[in-house]
């Protein structure tokens, strides 16, 4: 009996310590998936090392926190309140999550027919948002994020934002859900491109999974 209750405190303890950590998602496809836009050793690097580091030290800034129990969100909500530990790797993990996402190795996928509209509304037609896009992951200094966001008021917008922050951050200066984000990380494209980070946002878009922006997008306006 005495064993067996020593058991059941490990098992709750275990199962609670698990509950309060962040974990990676298998990526959805494999390292070389999207060759010709990405290459398999920089998709195998950005996520083993590079993601995989953010959540690991995310995990361990919150340890012993209250915000071990705070979906991602809710801790990027309130991101002014805390750590440069907490800001950075709490936007690294989601941003890296959302990414992996976002591309896809399946040709030809197409906007929704009520993104399309959105698109065309907002922008004027997709290529608009395409180039509006890469201008503002070429035009962000350094490192950071290109981002098309869905505002409160249910409109598109694109914005870019430095480091790993994001657009569901306090902080940020265009707040929104994002539902499409490019990483302009020199890790994101260096091994391939170099300097070159136009031809890289150019390429992405050959890999880009506009169903799941769509998905996003319907969640996120329903
Ligand atoms: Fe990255």
């Amino acid at each position: 009996m005495k064993i067996k209750k020593i058991f059941l405190a490990g098992a709750i303890s275990a199962a609670t310590f698990a509950a309060a950590q962040f974990r990676q998602t298998p990526l959805p496809y494999a390292y070389n998936a999207l060759e010709g836009s990405v290459d398999a050793q920089t998709m195998e690097i950005h996520y083993t090392k590079h993601a995989a580091a953010y959540v690991a030290n995310l995990n361990k800034a919150i340890a012993g926190t209250p915000l071990e129990k705070e979906s991602l969100e809710k801790i990027l909500s309130h991101i002014s309140k805390e750590s440069p530990a907490v800001r950075n790797n709490a936007g690294g993990h989601y941003n890296h999550e959302l990414f992996w996402t976002v591309l896809t190795p399946e040709k030809n996928t197409q906007p929704s027919p009520g993104l399309a509209k959105a698109i065309n509304d907002s922008f004027g037609s997709l290529d608009a948002l395409k180039e509006k896009l890469s201008k503002a992951g070429a035009d962000r200094f350094g490192s950071g994020w290109a981002w098309l966001v869905v505002t409160a008021d249910k409109k598109l917008a694109v914005t870019s934002t430095a480091n790993q922050d994001n657009p569901l951050m306090d902080i940020a200066e265009v707040k929104g859900t994002p539902i499409f984000g490019i990483d302009v990380w020199e890790h994101a494209y260096y091994l391939k491109y170099q300097n070159k980070r136009a031809d890289y946002l150019a390429a992405l878009w050959n890999v880009t999974n506009w169903k799941e922006i769509s998905r996003r997008y319907g969640e996120t306006i329903k």
